[in-house]
């Protein structure tokens, strides 16, 4: 075995059986690892089975990426996925989590929730037995994450001096790419309206994790924040479960579009990213989305070959 193949497998085997709740649960050496094994994926270099291992699904948001990765993941691991949505199980009636996640550990070797509320998705950690991946909950994304700094990393080669700037709700995704990026040593510029930055503690986590002491810096315009960026990033202005909200919202972050005239105003060789589903002329516009910046469909593709590094490191398949 290589030198760099024993330090790969010295970060992830660290991993077995751990949970994957936020990204400040990785360092940044098991985070390198990551990316150099979702690479070996990626480039056909690696080949892994995890036999008969066993993913559930529980989704309680509609998903297609993320459902759809981590399905194909396993299979290409050769091991296999359920769907436990709550209409299917007896979560629908009301069986407590506490309840269910003891169960559902004695059948499968990992489960990957998407949820609402946080405290769910903690709930599921206090009373399984087996490794827990947040899939999404209201608070972060932190797989989304994982597949958006490889993807920075495979444009420029390296994430050193990146500057990443995200236009618009300071939401799960959000949360995510500042504490990720923040151990990679990105430097983070948000650009939100008033009243919709990411939540303080986030931000001060995040400063607390980068070891270079990358910047993290928040603005209301979005003019100031892309000025010279690297990476421009965007969301929905309105997540699932805030579509009542969507009208308002809609009103509040009028001059947040990702156009045009705000691509210009980044370096010239920026890429644009989103973790889709897309508004289409709401938070991004048609003819950015398909411009020759855009990477929003390398950034998909890449959930795929991110979490089968995941899986294979809490699996235990190093
Ligand atoms: N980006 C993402 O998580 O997409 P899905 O909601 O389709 O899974
Ligand atoms: N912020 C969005 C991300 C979807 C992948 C949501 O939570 O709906």
């Amino acid at each position: 075995m290589g030198e760099s193949s024993q330090s790969l497998s010295k970060d992830l085997s660290v991993l077995k059986g751990e949970n994957f709740l936020s990204c400040s649960d990785l360092n940044l050496e098991q985070i390198k690892s990551l990316f150099e094994l979702s690479f070996q994926f990626k480039n056909n270099l690696r080949r892994i089975d995890l036999g008969n291992r066993v993913l559930g699904l529980v989704f309680s948001k509609a998903s297609t990426r993320t459902r759809v990765s981590f399905q194909v993941a396993m299979a290409r691991l050769g091991a296999q996925t359920i769907d436990l949505s709550s209409q299917a199980t007896q979560l629908g009636r009301g069986e407590p989590i506490k309840d269910t996640a003891r169960v559902l550990s004695r059948y499968c070797d990992a489960l990957a929730i998407r949820t609402f509320g946080n405290e769910e998705l903690l709930e599921y950690s206090k009373w399984s037995s087996i490794p827990i991946i947040n899939a999404l909950t209201d608070l972060e994304h932190p797989c989304q994450a994982l597949a958006d700094f490889f993807t920075i990393q495979e444009e420029f080669g390296s994430l050193q001096g990146v500057t990443l700037s995200y236009i618009g709700d300071g939401n799960n995704v959000a949360n995510s790419l500042i504490l990720l990026g923040s151990l990679l040593s990105v430097n983070i510029r948000l650009a939100c309206p008033k009243g919709f930055e990411p939540n303080h503690s986030f931000v001060e986590k995040a400063r607390s994790l980068s070891q270079l002491k990358s910047s993290i810096e928040i603005f209301n315009d979005p003019y100031e924040a892309v000025s010279e960026s690297n990476v421009i990033y965007t969301d929905v202005w309105a997540s699932m479960g805030q579509e009542q909200e969507h009208l308002k919202r809609v009103d509040a972050f009028k001059g947040f579009t990702l156009d045009t005239n705000l691509l210009e105003k980044a370096d010239s060789k920026a890429i644009v990213l989103h973790c889709l589903p897309a508004h289409r002329e709401e938070e991004i516009t048609d003819h950015v989305i398909e411009s020759k910046y855009s990477r929003v469909f390398d950034q998909a593709e890449n959930r795929l070959h991110t979490q089968q590094a995941l899986l294979t490191a809490l699996l235990g398949g190093l």
